[in-house]
Formats: C-alpha cells, sequence, structure tokens
C-alpha cells in the first residue's frame, strides 16, 4: 500500500474494515449471558475491552488506530454474567452522530480507543499521540474528558505502568503535533494529579507506544517509526511510517532524575516494539527487557500494524554501563498483547502470557489465534489452541484470592469464533492452559477486533 494509497477515495478495500476487523453498528444492553462451565465465585468485577469501531466509514480509509473508541463490558458476580453492554466513548463526532451531548473536556481528537482501565476510583478510556483520556462510568457512559485536574500539559498515552508501592502511574507521552522534539515521561500521583514531568529530547515524533518501568528505571522506547512530513501534509489521519535512518535506541532514566540530562541511551536492533511483556533490574545492573519485537512497521501497510511484519518474542538485556544490549529470541512464532501477573510487573517474572498471531494457531484468517504461556526459566511455549477458526484476544491475568504461586490464577480471553461470526469470553486455567476452559460466557454479538482491555474488581 502506497501513501497515495492512504488518501484514496472509497474504504472498500480496506481490510482493517473487513472480518472481524468491521465495526458493530449499534450499543447494546443484554442481560444474563449463557455460560458455560463454572465462574469462579471468587470473580466479581468488569471486564472491559477497547478498540476502534469508527461511527462513519463513508470517507477516505482511515488508519485502524484513528477509529472511534468503543469500550465493551461483562459485569460478573456471584458465579453469572450478568450483563454485556457497548459503548462508544463519547466525542464530538459520536456524538453528531448518535444526536447525545459531547462532553466535558472534548479536546476534539476523537474518542480514546485504545486501553480502558480503573485508576483513582475512575474507569478510564485512554490514548496515545495527544489525546486525552475519558472517564468512565461503570456501565461505560462517558462522564467526561479530564486532563487530570488541568495538570496534563499536552496528551497521554494508553499504557501507564502502575508502581504497586507507590500508587502512581508512570507514562511516557508523545502528543503529536503539539510536542515536536521531545517525549513527555510523566508520573501521575495516586490523586490523578502529575506530579512529575520530564522532558526528553527526541528527533522525527517517533511513535512511543509503551514504555517499561523497573524498580529504578523508566524506560523510553526510540525506535524508528516517526512522523512521515509528506503524509502529513497529505492530511494521512496517522502519518506515521517506518523510517530506519532514525535508527533505533532505547533510553534508561533513573525514576529519580528530574531532566533527562542523564538519560543513558543504548542503540538496539532496528525494529519496533508495540508492547514489552515485562521489565526488571538484575543484580548487576542491567535491565532486563521482554518485547514482542517486528521487523518492521509501517512500512508497506499505512493503515495498519498487520502487513509489514510478524513479532517475534525477544529479550533484551541492556547494560547501561557498556552501553550494550545482548538479545535472544524466546520464541520465532508471532507473539502479541503480552502480559505478566499485575503482582510481577516491574519486578522479575517467571512466566507470562500472550496471543498467538498470525499462522501460529488454528486459523490465519483470524489474525489471532491460540493463547501462550511462557515460562522464561525453561524456554517451554505452551498453547491453549481454542479450535478451528477460533482466535483469542489479549488475555488478562487475574490472581486466585490467597495464591502465592505466580501462576496460580485465571487468563480471561475474548474468542472470535469466525464461523459463527461471534464473541465469547473464555477462562483458562494459568496453571493448566492447554486444559479445558474453565467457564466460557457467550456474548450477544461479536466483539471487533481492537487493543487492551482490564478486569476491574
Ligand atoms: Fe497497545
Amino acid at each position: 500500500m502506497s501513501i497515495d494509497d492512504v488518501n484514496a477515495p472509497v474504504a472498500a478495500s480496506n481490510p482493517y474494515l473487513e472480518g472481524n476487523m468491521a465495526p458493530v453498528p449499534d450499543e447494546i444492553t443484554v442481560e444474563n449471558l449463557p455460560v458455560t462451565g463454572e465462574i469462579p465465585e471468587q470473580l466479581d468485577g468488569r471486564w472491559l475491552r477497547n478498540g476502534p469501531n469508527p461511527i462513519d466509514t463513508s470517507g477516505d480509509p482511515a488508519h485502524w488506530f484513528v477509529g472511534d473508541g468503543m469500550v465493551h463490558g461483562v459485569r460478573i458476580r456471584g458465579g453469572r454474567a450478568e450483563w454485556y453492554r457497548n459503548r462508544w466513548v463519547r466525542s464530538e463526532s459520536v456524538a453528531a452522530h448518535l444526536g447525545t451531548e459531547v462532553p466535558p473536556g472534548d479536546d476534539g481528537r476523537g474518542g480514546p480507543n485504545t486501553s480502558v482501565g480503573a485508576f483513582a476510583g475512575s474507569i478510564w478510556a485512554m490514548v496515545e499521540a495527544g489525546g486525552r483520556p475519558a472517564r468512565l462510568t461503570d456501565e461505560l457512559e462517558t462522564i467526561a474528558y479530564d486532563d487530570f485536574g488541568g495538570t496534563l500539559p499536552n496528551g497521554f498515552t494508553a499504557h501507564p505502568k502502575y508502581d504497586r508501592d507507590t500508587g502512581e502511574l508512570h507514562a511516557v507521552c508523545y502528543s503529536y503535533p503539539d510536542v515536536a522534539d521531545h517525549v513527555q515521561y510523566m508520573v501521575v500521583g495516586p490523586d490523578a494529579t502529575v506530579t512529575k514531568l520530564v522532558e526528553v529530547p527526541v528527533a522525527d515524533m517517533p511513535m512511543i507506544h509503551d514504555m517499561s518501568l523497573t524498580a529504578s528505571k523508566a524506560i523510553v522506547y526510540d525506535l524508528p517509526v516517526t512522523v512521515d512530513i509528506e503524509m502529513a501534509m497529505q492530511g494521512a489521519s496517522f502519518p506515521m511510517k517506518w523510517n530506519p535512518d532514525h535508527g533505533a535506541r532505547v533510553g534508561l532514566l533513573d525514576r529519580g532524575a528530574d531532566t533527562a540530562d542523564d538519560i543513558v541511551w543504548v542503540d538496539v536492533p532496528l525494529s519496533y516494539v508495540f508492547h514489552p511483556l515485562n521489565a526488571y533490574d538484575t543484580d548487576d545492573g542491567k535491565v532486563v527487557l521482554d518485547i514482542c519485537r517486528y521487523d518492521k512497521m509501517f512500512d508497506l501497510d499505512l493503515l495498519g500494524p498487520v502487513g509489514d511484519s510478524t513479532p517475534t518474542l525477544d529479550r533484551w538485556t541492556v547494560d547501561p554501563a557498556t552501553r550494550t544490549v545482548h538479545t535472544e529470541r524466546i520464541d520465532d512464532r508471532g507473539h502479541e498483547f503480552p502480559i505478566v501477573s499485575g503482582r510481577y510487573s516491574n519486578t522479575r517474572h517467571r512466566f507470562g502470557y500472550t496471543s498467538s498471531i498470525g499462522a501460529n494457531g488454528s486459523d490465519e484468517e483470524t489474525w489471532f489465534s491460540g493463547t501462550n504461556k511462557i515460562d522464561f526459566d525453561s524456554g517451554a511455549v505452551t498453547v491453549h489452541d481454542h479450535g478451528p477458526g477460533r482466535g483469542g484476544a489479549e488475555p488478562l491475568f487475574i490472581p486466585r484470592d490467597g495464591g502465592t504461586a505466580e501462576d496460580d490464577g485465571w487468563l480471561m480471553v475474548l474468542v472470535y469464533d469466525q464461523g459463527a461470526n461471534s464473541s465469547d469470553l473464555v477462562l483458562l486455567d494459568a496453571q493448566d492452559i492447554s486444559g479445558p476452559e474453565v467457564a466460557r460466557i457467550s456474548l450477544p454479538r461479536r466483539v471487533p477486533n481492537g487493543f487492551h482491555g482490564a478486569w476491574v474488581s
């Protein structure tokens, strides 16, 4: 796909509007969902999931990443799935289409479409590249856009990192086109105000989707997907393009630093990373980054992330003393949407979980396929095959109350069934991932392939 194609009229051949990438047309609420198996009694909360669901696809093909956000949710309590509902995150354009009010604080950038999670007593829908987060009710209605009480200088990110010890969020944020020559490392306190802001100089306006946090450091991924001026001038909806001339490096910033003067940059292999699985400090002063790594991104496919390369699971061990990186391939099959147990985030983990991407599973057409458990001690990868034509999206890990083993808990996985054109919410036993499902909640309609979710208990 060339630059010209980005602006070509008619979205008829946009693969990001076909199959389970296609948006659903409306908002519904359905109570008492069918369940097979047993939902553990412990589970009392909401499964939430955000993703693009463009409300108007009549114009030029837009990049998948800019579609209007829609949050899907399932209320689980007492072994029952009480309801499913889906709601667009209200924005100016969504409100205009639906004839509803524009929420206070709307920044005109569209509804956050990338992640959803709970912090400081609210549910937040989040996005990168300059957008503000939006606060939602427990029933997924948009309350307001929020710039953290006026303390957020520009946009936020979809991937803040939670520090269990301090109750803070740490984030690396970029804001196109408002901030041209640096990205912002920030800390958000438990009261949802920005308590620290460090400007980190970077060139070319790189797309920095995620960050890593360790006990001592914040890690900035400065990788070769950057704003393409020609695309920007042509009005491309998301003018980010593969730019190998930019180089690839990670920046190690001490969490206590007030400026980026002493950030340590280390060159890494030319590649792109949307998502680290986890990161931690080693006893000898290095930083381990487990990542899903692409050889290229937004080089030929300029409408979404699927067409250029398949992400592998790699480990980068970065030594700030020598400014070198040791790279290892953990698994060369396709892995994305990596997670660890929240009890092990930012510290050394043994287990991780991912979605299989591409040919690593039952059906390439679903994009997602199996759900993986990785044992980083042994290198073993165990796959839960969801069956023919069934693909599992980002898994969530829910620890069992009173459990002490790292993997004692459940994986909650949204599964799309291509044959039935329907979606289920599936629970797996994380200690027996290849075993049978613990429970399956049948959703009343398919949930399009999207991005990130959360279990909010
Ligand atoms: Fe992401």
